[in-house]
């Protein structure tokens, strides 16, 4: 009798433990980041070219493009169709940064929707509060001010018509794909959307309705961002920053922890700016101005970059690997030193030209990594500390539009306006969060990128446009936090200086350094057809590591031949995403 209740304990025990890992696997599952595609996928033709995270949003973007909009109409389109089809980042209470190329128009604009921070914000708020699941985390949203802008002034169809096929996808529902899948049952197996009440409406929104993790094949319908949409696509931008949405999500602010107001709502614009303008071997490259740090950046290192020898070698040799790594951690360095919103603070005019990027690149040691600890001027540092979308879109006229647009991290908050299914971003964490706090993990805390009422918090968002002869040639961006200006760096580097067609320049591994930590982060670094040169970086004196699970960033760009005006959409392979061409021959009546 003792004999056989010990043996029922062990099979009770036996059977607890097969439903403990049992039950785990779903959530294993739904945390791996891995990509699920290995290579891109490359779509070409000569109308217009939409390249995407998500197919749906890319056929979204080309059938506006067929049905006679221009690339403008297309971004409006795409930015509300991926706030329906790729929640973790698309979004609609989020911000970014959009490039917008005319032909027979000498000039590329800008348009900064950045997000910011509300007026009773305080350059303190986050020293004994750091998560970002907080009301307070949200800056005051551009996304919507942003996308109108652009709109009223290039845009061709009407807005209602950009915007509402958007609002009919999520009404009627949409199939739910392998990646979107993954992304809404990583969140919600999340403790916090599990067990907080905070978190209800997300789990109302995107739980399935049986309870169960999502699959790829399933139907996921959103009711709420189809009236939102539909809301904002027939009152205008007024229905989200004065009407009923902003009065939703001033009333939740009050309710949470939060201090946008309704005032700080209807205070927002988005802004027209000059764009960053580099040179680069005889090409324009044109990338955002501050509030993101991705033009002046990118600009600091392709002023470094032109006078080294970086193509006496191959892409990847250590040689190559190692200029680019030490063009980085420079460039970045004086990102952390300076950099904020212009508007606030004065950024010095000499950080972008030519001589001071030849200053930086003789301070290069051709066979050793400099210390980052090292460069002057040197902070006091401290003893010892993603989820964006870029989207590509050329038209049948040449114009193009390079836009990256972002929640901050993916899902943002997960806090969403009740009743709206309007998610919020978390944005007030690309702030410096602790004055005077700039360590050798990464945190900064420099003057420049400090709260304060109405200020926009620093990016690193580079959507860019490049020209070669006053014609445009390639669109490129990327997510991917502090990586971003890398990355498009990488692609920049691989098509420009290495002759890389489009689908090899994103296809091939990524490097990235951002001063601190002091480490080149090389994507294929366990890669045993890279040992040798992971040996060599070593010997120079580089400490390296790998990048994040799904890989950096991912940049879906477009190149265009300029003789045969021939577009190359590329969708790349790390993050899912689609490129579509224009397929019906509807003509566009200027
Ligand atoms: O604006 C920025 O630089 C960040 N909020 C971007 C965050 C991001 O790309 C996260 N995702 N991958």
């Amino acid at each position: 009798m003792k004999n056989l209740s010990c043996r029922l304990g062990t099979y009770v025990k036996i059977l607890l433990v097969l439903v403990c890992v049992l039950g785990s696997v779903p959530t294993l599952l739904a945390k791996t980041g891995r990509p699920l595609r290995t290579h891109v996928q490359v779509s070409t033709g000569t109308q217009g070219m939409v390249v995407s995270e998500t197919l749906d949003a890319s056929r979204i973007g080309a059938a506006i493009l067929a049905k006679g909009g221009n690339a403008v109409d297309a971004t409006v389109a795409v930015a509300f169709a991926l706030a329906v089809t790729w929640p973790e980042a698309g979004n609609i209470a989020g911000g970014g940064f959009m490039m917008i190329a005319q032909p027979d128009d000498a000039q590329v604009h800008f348009v900064d929707y950045r997000e910011k921070a509300p007026a009773a914000a305080t350059a303190e708020m986050f020293i004994n509060n750091t998560s970002r699941f907080s009301w307070q985390q949200v800056g005051v949203p551009g996304t919507v001010a942003g996308l109108y802008l652009a709109h009223q002034k290039w845009g061709k169809l009407t807005w209602e018509q950009c915007l509402m096929p958007s609002s009919e996808l999520a009404a009627k529902g949409f199939e739910v794909d392998a990646y979107l899948a993954r992304s809404m049952n990583f969140v919600l197996t999340r403790k916090n959307v599990r067990t907080q009440d905070k978190f209800s409406e997300l789990r109302k929104v995107f739980g399935k309705p049986d309870g169960k993790l999502w699959e790829s094949g399933d139907t996921l319908v959103l009711p709420d961002i189809a009236k939102s949409i539909a809301m904002i696509a027939t009152q205008g931008p007024d229905a989200f920053y004065k009407g009923s949405l902003a009065q939703a999500l001033a009333i939740a602010m009050k309710q949470g922890d939060g201090i946008i107001t309704l005032q700080d709502m209807a205070d927002y614009q988005a802004k027209l700016r000059p764009s960053v303008h580099a040179t680069f071997h005889g090409y324009d490259v044109y990338g955002p101005a501050l509030p993101s740090a991705g033009g002046v950046t990118l600009a600091m290192m392709l002023n470094q970059l032109e006078v080294l020898p970086l193509k006496q070698q191959g892409r990847f040799d250590a040689q190559t690997v190692h200029l680019i790594a030490e063009a980085q951690r420079r460039a970045y360095h004086q990102r952390a030193m300076y950099l904020g919103d212009s508007d606030f603070v004065t950024i010095p005019d000499f950080l972008t030209t030519k001589t001071f990027g030849k200053q930086m690149a003789h301070t290069i040691d051709p066979l050793h990594a400099t210390p980052s600890d090292t460069l002057t001027p040197t902070p006091k540092l401290a003893d010892e500390s993603p989820d964006t979308t870029h989207f590509s879109i050329v038209d049948e006229q040449g114009m193009a539009v390079s836009n990256t647009y972002t929640l901050e991290k993916s899902w943002g908050t997960r806090l969403i306006v009740p009743g709206t299914g309007i998610l919020l971003n978390n944005e007030m964490g690309d702030f410096n969060p602790i004055p005077g706090h700039t360590d050798r993990k990464g945190k900064i805390g420099t003057q420049a990128n400090l709260i304060k009422p109405g200020k926009r918090m620093l990016s690193s968002q580079t959507p860019i446009i490049i020209k070669h002869h006053g014609k445009v040639t390639h669109v490129i961006g990327s997510p991917g936090g502090r990586t971003i200006t890398n990355t498009v760096l990488n692609v920049l580097v691989n098509c420009l200086v290495f002759e890389m067609p489009m689908s090899q320049a994103v296809q091939v591994p990524r490097q990235h350094h951002q001063w601190f930590p002091d480490r080149i982060a090389f994507e294929n670094v366990d890669d045993p057809a890279f040992a040798s040169l992971v040996i060599q970086l070593k010997q120079m004196g580089h400490t390296l590591t790998g990048a994040s699970k799904q890989g950096q960033g991912s940049a879906h760009s477009i190149a265009i031949d300029p003789n045969s005006s021939q577009r190359i959409g590329v969708a790349d392979w790390r993050r899912g995403g689609a490129a579509v061409r224009q397929t019906k021959q509807e003509s566009i009546s200027q």
